[in-house]
């Protein structure tokens, strides 16, 4: 177990800068997911961490040990690819052992490990078999397994199950999930899927355009996020935005203008600036109730019904796409309109420059 610290990483490939001077502290035995949407840099700080891509400038610390210019072989890290690249003419247990064995390890100490990491990942039955007769969640646990058997300080995923369906995809998300409380190292996950980064990590680091932009545990993102981008990319469906004007702010107000109906919200406004265009967020589920602070009207174009929730979708203060979440079976018809209730302090309000007022209550965990 190690931890790991960025320190003012930058990554350019010739003149372009695609890694923009990165400070991140990732605590030994932390389960830590970088998301973000493709091409934001994810993989390329993650082949920073693991040496395969070297920084244009800054440092990188694993343990107490500056690894900036170590050998990606010396870092005392193991990576897991969303191809899994194993060897088909060799077994389970070939695959599983040979880079132990090409490092020189003895015979029965490697038989030993690949045994141990084969029990951990229910592959003990399968130690025989080739590639091309396993699955494809298989496949990716004897990947897994390599990486294990290494016993490596730090472990880094690249969106290792990309190539599953959606069931396996779950299945394997509880089993890596299973697998970091078992060994406790240090792990970084890569993913543009934010439900994996929720489900998954002990804290998230949003990535967008090789910056980051909010750093925090999953409910912290989810209730406080920091900017219209962290707000709209973590939670599903996404959070509805509405255009709306600051009338006034305080420390421990915001009121403001939506389509002629004046609302006031429980935000740090003290730095508001009157007559300021803002941005009203408010997450589906969050608008189900019968009764609110204040209601807004939607026309209903479709309805979802899932069986156990239902998604209404239509227009609303002039947003095409708004969503509302109501739990079970819900009547409404298409082409009706409804009145959405919303209670204020469930609001998310950001300012111009799409930075959050930051909300003084949640109604759900404070975290
Ligand atoms: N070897 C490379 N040469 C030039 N540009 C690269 C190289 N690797 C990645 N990039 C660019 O860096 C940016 C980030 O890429 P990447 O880290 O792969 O994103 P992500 O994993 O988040 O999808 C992209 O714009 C990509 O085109
Ligand atoms: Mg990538």
């Amino acid at each position: 177990m190690s931890n790991v610290e960025l320190k003012q990483a930058v990554k350019s490939f010739g003149d372009v800068t695609v890694i923009h001077g990165i400070d991140l502290q990732l605590n030994s035995g932390e389960f830590i997911v970088f998301v973000g949407p493709s091409g934001c840099g994810k993989s390329t700080l993650l082949r920073l961490v693991a040496g395969l891509e070297t920084l244009s400038s800054g440092s990188i610390h694993i343990g107490d040990q500056d690894v900036t210019h170590t050998e990606a072989v010396d870092r005392g890290i193991a990576m897991v690819f969303q191809s899994y690249a194993l060897y088909p003419h060799m077994t389970v247990e070939q695959n599983m052992g040979f880079g132990l064995k090409m490092t020189g390890v003895d015979k029965e100490e490697v038989a030993e490990k690949v045994a141990k990491a084969a029990k951990t990942l229910q592959l003990d039955k399968l130690l025989d078999r080739k590639p091309k007769n396993l699955s494809g969640g298989q496949r990716q646990r004897v990947a897994i397994g390599r990486a294990i058997v290494r016993e490596p300080e730090v472990f880094l995923f690249d969106e290792p199950l990309s190539n599953l369906d959606a069931e396996l995809r779950v299945e394997m998300r509880l089993q890596i999930a299973k697998l970091h409380e078992q060994i406790g190292a240090t792990m970084i996950y890569v993913t543009h899927d934010q439900v994996e980064a929720m489900t998954m990590a002990d804290r998230i680091v949003v990535l967008r355009l090789g910056h980051v932009e909010q750093v925090g545990s999953p409910l912290e993102l989810y209730h406080h996020p920091k900017n219209l981008f962290v707000a709209g990319f973590i939670g599903s469906p996404k959070m509805n935005f509405i255009k709306a004007t600051l009338k006034e702010g305080s420390a421990t107000s915001a009121v403001i203008d939506v389509d002629g109906q004046t609302i006031t919200l429980p935000v740090n406004a003290e730095n508001a600036v009157a007559g300021s265009a803002v941005t009203l967020g408010m997450r589906p589920e969050d608008l189900g109730d019968n009764s609110g602070d204040f209601a807004l009207s939607l026309q209903v174009e479709v309805a979802e019904r899932l069986g156990g929730s239902t998604y209404l979708y239509g227009q609303c203060s002039g947003l095409e796409n708004f969503v509302v979440q109501r739990a079970g079976l819900d009547d409404t018809k298409e082409g009706s309109s409804m009145n959405v209730n919303v209670h204020a302090a469930n609001c998310h309000l950001f300012a111009e420059d799409e930075s959050a007022f930051p909300r003084l209550s949640t109604s759900g965990l404070s975290t």
